[in-house]
């Protein structure tokens, strides 16, 4: 195999041993614990990263769309959620048919009438019921859980228990109590579920900043994504140590213009993600003082903490803020060990977004 400094840039680098510890940690974590790890799969949309993870002891993998759970199922993945309140029409029933000959399925559903939707296009299907824990964005009030789940009962699905995304762990300072609001959320959920005469099997939860604070006494599984890899916002967070990153993206220094660096990784490799609460557009894995300060399709500018800028022509590597929209801008995964490349992964769920 080739050195890495052969590929043109930007490209996105996968550390193997680095991607083997996250992989381990997290199994290791929820196996103390007594939890079902179902990594959320959206983050790799990687045949090769999922084996390594079920190889790990994952119970399934969690996807997001029914174009992913295809992608995951042909690659050999026997058991997916797709954790999404998807509204299933007779094209969508059918994918969904296929797939359930080949994996075991379950779907989310936070309404009665996509839960009759469902029904009608695949009788008896597994689903658990979305609650909102303090997110707004998808989900049931936590009381509303048991009356939804009824309804869909009723409709012949088999409701298999709740299910949360806690993503307002996305802020400094906020995944223990997130943790706790998940925890608190899906309790309500589950006993809901029990009043309304429906025993809960899975109650799921787990965002990858909230997962070290998950409580292991209600949740039954875990679905973080990110951990995998890691991010610049993990790494802002605090919930990822910055030595734990897996993935960057290697960039070329392009222009010294302005007495700024600029590098070729723009948005259309690292993605544009910016929360309110970033120092930048990304950060550099080697350098943590400097700081992605503009991104056009192209170029990221870089705030470089010493006088003297890398030269041009020189490689960086650049941490993305969100890794999971740097990977689906990407169609492969370089992949590394002591510098030299010891493999290239299809991003096989590239763009898997039906
Ligand atoms: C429904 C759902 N479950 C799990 C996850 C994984 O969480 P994270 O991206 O923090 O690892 C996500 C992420 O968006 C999600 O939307």
């Amino acid at each position: 195999m080739t050195g890495p400094d052969d590929r043109p840039t930007p490209h996105l680098v996968v550390d193997a041993d680095l991607l083997a510890a996250n992989v381990a940690a997290m199994a290791g974590f929820a196996a103390e614990r007594g939890l079902a790890l179902r990594p959320h799969a959206k983050t790799h949309k990687s045949p090769d990263v999922a084996r390594l993870q079920l190889d790990a002891g994952a119970v399934g993998l969690t996807v997001a769309t029914v174009a992913e759970a295809e992608v995951f199922a042909a690659a050999g993945c026997p058991d997916l959620f797709v954790a999404y309140p998807l509204w299933v029409d007779a094209a969508k029933g059918a994918r969904l048919r296929d797939l359930a000959a080949s994996a075991t399925v379950s779907v989310g559903v936070d309404s009665v009438e996509g839960a009759r939707a469902l029904a009608a296009q695949l009788p008896g299907a597994s689903v658990l019921v979305e609650v909102d824990s303090g997110q707004h964005r998808s989900g049931v009030l936590p009381t509303e859980a048991g009356p939804l789940a009824e309804s869909a009962a009723r409709t012949g699905l088999d409701v298999r228990g709740v299910f949360t995304f806690p993503g307002h762990s996305y802020a400094p300072g906020a995944p223990v109590d997130v943790a706790a609001a998940e925890a608190a959320a899906l309790r309500t959920a589950a006993g809901s579920l029990a009043q309304h005469g429906i025993e809960p099997v899975v109650v799921s939860g787990g965002s990858t900043p909230s997962a070290a604070a998950a409580d292991a006494d209600v949740l039954t599984e875990l679905r973080p994504g990110v951990y995998v890899f890691g991010d610049a916002q993990q790494w802002e967070l605090g919930t990822v140590d910055p030595a734990a990153i897996a993935l960057s993206c290697v960039a070329t220094v392009v222009s010294h213009a302005g007495g700024n660096l600029v590098l070729d990784s723009g948005s259309k490799a690292l993605g544009a993600d910016r929360a309110a609460w970033a120092t930048g557009y990304g950060r550099l894995l080697d350098h943590p003082d400097a700081r992605v300060t503009q991104l056009s399709e192209h170029h990221a500018v870089v705030a470089w903490p010493d006088q003297e800028l890398p030269q041009v022509g020189g490689r960086l590597r650049v941490v993305p803020n969100h890794v999971c929209n740097a990977v689906n801008l990407a169609d492969e995964l370089v992949v590394v060990r002591g510098g030299e490349t010891i493999g290239v992964w299809p991003v096989a769920a590239r763009g898997a977004n039906t």
